[in-house]
């Protein structure tokens, strides 16, 4: 058993969010968490929504309301969405608790109490006609690195790279489009050349230990050719002040929503330990070298996770060229994995929240399952290259595998069990064909399991799936239906090997459909919840600050990731549908509400 630390990327608490940013972040981290906690490890899994910084501010200007206000609302919606889709996260928080606040502020200070902030006189952007400072996020122009016309003043969305207003060429101000004018303006700069070594050395032991996509490595590996100190402090009024004498009190000097946003996996653990009774348990999953870390995310995400956050540690732990030693949480360990996925565009484009051309998690699932857009992102979704989400792609999906294949079976095994015995019934002698699918479907714990650890959850569920298929063909074969009258005695034995494949194939599908694997659990005679799930709490700040809404849940009720002898005699009664079978009316439906037409 090992301590395994499931870090998801934290969504932006600017607006609802899509099922392009699920399928990054979302359904992935929660597959591996679910199979892991099943395989027996020790998880914990961390999130929370990323309030600070320009896209917030941004925001909340276009909605006419306050960036607390903003924040607020959209927390809520978030977590209710990621709730419905079954996500199970330990603690899922935000960064405007206090408690992240002091955890922010402790990494910060000691960083620089280590030599690894320095501060710098910039060139600060301020719009000619108000005077008043343009945060990055306000600013585009073309990236000098990729040439991508609307890069933003802090990351270019096309080529993934960091960078500072002032490389952009033709910098034009997002209200008004007017050029900025630079003036200086003093900032802390996270010192990268100076802990280049210790990155690279961490980076190439992970290279060596040979566990990460080849796409993520390579880019991380890049980035170590080109290393800058990078702004850890901006000139916005929204975000955590800096927590030095001449700057805390500064009501324009903020640390970079980036810097604080990566600590939020530090806080949310802490936070989860503290609520947890033992205030010291996250020590298990950052203090222990034997810990594995393993962080989620979409591809615009990996310079922050595989170069900045890892710095941040390294800073904090004193393991730079200019030394120093850990604060007051002692040293703390660098992820194992950084596992980022591509990009999930939508019917052949972009998701756009204002062209509208985007599906948002909580529309999606107020007309069809949270399975089925599970199951959609696992066996369709961007895992090694982008990929795309067309309506008549889903349906397929939908009706062609996950209700035909899948559904099918748990249906038709189990009403025939219902029908004709009334309860699982006993095996008599197997054989070879019995068998065969027994052992073909135990194989796949084996497998499936290891796909998932590896993070090849496609492979993963197409493995599952394949079995699923193999039962079907078994019971075609087998006919039981057949069996009733010339030899019931048989007709027991394959619907007794027919439920022990859907008990075993559930077990192994359910890390990925975790409602349903509930519906298949009770259709098959079983009782209550299979997978565990989360729950949202209404929570007060632990330190005095505003009460809020966590996602949060006790998941050691999770099934052993193992076969479950079925047992004879459990009463089975007629089973009504797992899945919905979509109509092919809903791809046109869909579509016209995307060209706006309804
Ligand atoms: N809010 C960022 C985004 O949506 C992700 C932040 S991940 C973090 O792209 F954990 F580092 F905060
Ligand atoms: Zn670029």
């Amino acid at each position: 058993m090992t301590h395994v630390l499931s870090a998801v990327a934290w969504p932006y608490a600017n607006g609802p969010r899509h099922i392009g940013h699920v399928a990054g972040f979302g359904v992935p981290s929660d597959v591996y968490s679910r199979y892991m906690r099943m395989a027996g490890h020790d998880v914990l899994m961390v999130s929370g929504t990323d309030e600070h910084g320009t896209p917030i501010l941004v925001q909340a200007e276009a909605e006419g309301i306050t960036p607390r206000e903003l924040v607020d609302k959209n927390n809520r919606i978030i977590v209710e969405d990621l709730v419905a889709l079954g996500l199970s996260y330990d603690l899922f928080t935000r960064t405007t608790t206090r408690n992240h606040y002091a955890v922010a502020q402790e990494l910060f200070a000691t960083v620089h109490r280590n030599g690894y902030m320095v501060e710098q006189t910039t060139m600060g952007a301020i719009s000619p006609s108000t005077g008043r400072t343009l945060p990055d996020r306000y600013i585009e122009g073309t990236c000098p690195i990729c040439s991508y016309g609307s890069a933003r003043g802090d990351q270019c969305d096309n080529c993934g790279n960091q960078l500072d207003p002032i490389d952009l060429i033709d910098p034009r101000s997002r209200i008004n489009g007017e050029t900025p004018q630079f003036v200086e303006s003093q900032h802390f700069f996270l010192d990268l050349p100076a802990l280049a070594e210790a990155l690279g050395e961490w980076l190439h032991g992970r290279d060596a230990a040979g566990a990460w996509r080849p796409n993520v490595l390579k880019f991380s590996l890049n980035l170590l050719d080109d290393v800058r100190p990078r702004a850890m402090t901006r000139d916005i009024d929204w975000g955590i002040p800096v927590p030095l004498p001449g700057w805390e009190d500064q009501p324009n000097k903020r640390l970079y929503v980036w810097f604080d946003a990566v600590i939020g996996y530090l806080s949310a653990s802490i936070e989860w330990a503290r609520r947890s009774g033992d205030p010291e348990a996250w020590r298990q999953w950052w203090s222990t070298p034997s810990a594995r870390s393993s962080y989620f995310m979409g591809k615009d995400n990996i310079t922050f996770h595989s170069q900045i956050w890892p710095a941040e540690l390294l800073g904090y732990n004193g393991r730079g060229a200019r030394g120093g030693s850990a604060g007051e949480y002692g040293a703390l360990e660098l992820p194992t994995e950084v596992v980022s996925s591509e990009f999930l565009t939508m019917e052949g484009g972009k998701f756009s929240s204002s062209r509208g051309v985007v599906i948002y998690v909580r529309d999606f699932l107020s007309r069809y399952q949270p399975d089925a857009l599970r199951y959609y992102i696992a066996v369709a979704g961007p895992e090694n290259q982008d990929s795309d989400f067309t309506w008549d792609a889903f349906l397929r999906r939908t009706n062609d595998e996950l209700v035909s294949t899948w559904g099918n079976l748990v249906n038709r095994t189990a009403s025939m069990i219902a029908k004709n015995v009334g309860s699982i019934p006993s095996a008599g002698d197997l054989t070879d064909d019995d068998e065969a699918l027994l052992a073909a479907v135990r194989g796949g714990f084996a497998t499936v399991g290891s796909l998932i650890q590896g993070h090849r959850q496609k492979a993963a569920i197409t493995e599952a799936m394949r079995l699923a298929g193999e039962a079907n063909r078994y019971l075609a074969a087998q006919a039981p239906w057949q069996l009733k009258k010339t030899d019931p005695a048989r007709m027991e034995t394959v619907l007794h090997v027919a439920a022990q494949a859907v008990v075993d194939l559930n077990t192994l599908l359910s890390p990925f459909l975790p409602h349903s694997s509930s519906l298949v659990h009770r259709a098959l005679g079983g009782e209550g919840e299979f997978q565990p799930m989360p729950v949202i709490a209404e929570v007060d700040d632990l330190d005095g600050g505003p009460a809020y809404p966590v996602i949060t849940g006790d998941y050691s009720s999770a099934p052993a990731w193992e076969p479950r002898p079925i047992v004879p005699g459990t009463p089975v009664a007629a089973p009504s549908p797992i899945f919905t079978k979509l109509d092919e009316s809903v791809v046109e439906e869909e579509l016209a509400r995307l060209r706006g037409d309804s």
